[in-house]
């Protein structure tokens, strides 16, 4: 077949994801052949939602291979893990030196960087690209987060960067995040920041509910909220849940079991703050709320010995609500902070060189969390790339100092009246810590020297120079070693 007439992209996996990326792809003038491992499924797509479109579909690795212009371009759209593997596995033989790989899915950045490194040898080139915006994103303009081998970026941008959404500026929400997995990476932390902002926004849920609000009042402060600085997808979405009625009527969110699943993103984030010391509590107590919820039976036990706790009623209802939302949104600007902490953690410990204001510019459109307070991030880190912390931003600082005593009331209502606010309340602490010049942290530097004789700084002498009370009188002068795991 003479080249120009071949595809200009192949995408393996038909699910969601994979089909409406290949719509996205066909809308913007790109051959696509479609591969699915069961074959049938590529006559269903090409029958169904293909149908009339210039999408062609190949029933074995062979024919998709032969119908491809070069350098190959081969998406991959399956479950991340094991799955992309065995893929792999089956194409390695049949590509040639300069194709490309290209892993669409939820991938742990480890596994992109052991990929490119198996795929090296034989000069295929390997991307390992964040995509995020569901399946309507996938459809109509996703954010598209790519790292891996930079010689391939030029060979995918033009396609991915026309199936992107478009986000400030009408900039396209795709762009080379960098090498290595870098791009699952951001991607990853991406996930741990939505996991953060969808638990705060259900503890305003809960606490704006405990003071009697109907889902229909719910719904409306939702969208008020959603005109003012919390503007984001996720607070429309709300908005248009709690509005949302079945067929009976009756309000599904009513219905909907309270146990929250997961599927592993968010627990990434989590050990790899650990791994690099950062504080994310705001996205570690997201998580461990899912966690908590699923101990259905076992919380309904407990609420029967511990009964209900009275809710506290506020003084004024009206500027209670109000403060809630301002809770969130400061809530909101410590759990961003603490993602981006981590962002340039890892971009230290893995020698990424990642443009913050970029990452916060292809957050703003396509992708779950995109919010216009995305853009003020953006703002921050292109007027100082060097920005040590977020808090310490002009924006920012004053925007927390606005809401602090909305926020510490609202916390105080939740503790008060025994409503959980893991987010809220996490988020506050953090910020307390973060501005207080002296923690309670020497007594535990006490402590750990008192029985293990673990060896403390003092303030009275410069840094790096280690010292051991012999605090009973009985343990002597020998110290243990002093590092940070
Ligand atoms: C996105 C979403 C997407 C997916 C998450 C859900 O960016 O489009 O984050 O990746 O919905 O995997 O994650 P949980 O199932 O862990 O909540």
């Amino acid at each position: 077949m003479d080249d120009s007439k071949k595809a200009d992209i192949a995408v393996i996996g038909l699910a969601v994801m994979g089909q409406n990326l290949i719509l996205n792809m066909n809308d913007h003038g790109f051959k696509v052949i479609a591969f699915n491992r069961t074959t049938a499924k590529v006559d269903e797509f090409l029958e169904g939602p293909a149908k009339g479109t210039d999408v062609i579909g190949a029933h074995t690795i062979e024919e998709m291979i032969s119908q491809l212009k070069s350098p190959r371009r081969v998406m991959l759209m399956v479950k991340a893990g094991q799955p992309v593997d065995e893929t792999i596995d089956k194409l390695i033989d049949h590509l040639e030196p300069g194709d490309i790989i290209i892993d669409g899915g939820n991938t742990l950045f480890t596994d992109t960087e052991r990929r490119i490194a198996r795929l090296k040898p034989a000069g295929i080139l390997y991307i390992g690209t964040g995509i995020s915006g569901g399946e309507e994103g996938a459809r109509n303009g996703p954010a598209i987060m790519p790292g891996g081998d930079e010689k391939a970026w030029a060979a995918v941008s033009e396609i991915f960067q026309s199936i992107a959404a478009r986000g400030i500026n009408d900039q396209p929400c795709c762009d080379w995040i960098g090498s290595g997995g870098v791009g699952n990476y951001v991607k990853t932390v991406h996930n741990g920041i939505e996991y953060g902002d969808m638990q705060l926004i259900s503890e305003a849920y809960a606490l704006l509910k405990s003071l009697g609000l109907t889902n229909a009042e719910m719904s409306q402060k939702f969208n008020d909220w959603n005109n003012g600085p919390l503007d984001s997808y996720l607070i429309q979405i709300t908005a248009e849940i709690l509005g949302y009625k079945d067929k009976d009527g009756e309000y599904v969110v009513d219905k909907i079991l309270d146990s929250a699943g997961q599927k592993g993103t968010g627990k990434w984030t989590v050990i790899s703050a650990s791994d690099l010391a950062q504080p994310i509590s705001v996205i570690a107590e997201a998580l461990f709320a899912r966690f908590t919820s699923s101990f259905t039976e076992e919380r309904q036990e407990a609420q029967k010995i511990y009964g209900t706790r009275q809710i506290a009623s506020p003084s004024d209802k009206e500027f209670l609500i109000d403060n809630i939302g301002k809770a969130l949104y400061a809530s909101k600007i410590i759990s961003y902070t603490q993602g981006y902490m981590l962002l340039k953690a890892a971009a230290q410990e893995y020698n990424w060189q990642i443009n913050y204001a970029r990452v916060a510019g292809i957050w703003t459109g396509g992708c779950i969390i995109r919010s216009r307070f995305l853009g003020d991030i953006q703002h921050a880190y292109a007027k100082n790339p060097d920005l040590e912390n977020l808090l310490l931003d002009d924006f920012f600082v004053n925007a927390v100092k606005e809401n602090e005593q909305a926020w510490r009331s609202s916390v105080s209502y939740a503790v008060n009246s025994g409503i959980a606010v893991p987010g809220l309340s996490s988020a506050l602490s953090f910020f307390d810590s973060y501005r207080t010049d002296r923690l309670p942290a020497n007594l535990i530097q006490a402590q750990r020297d008192y029985f293990g004789a673990h060896t403390y700084e003092r303030i009275d002498k410069p840094r790096s120079q280690y010292f051991h009370t012999n605090w009973t009188g009985e343990g002597g002068i020998t110290t243990s070693s002093s590092y940070n795991a």
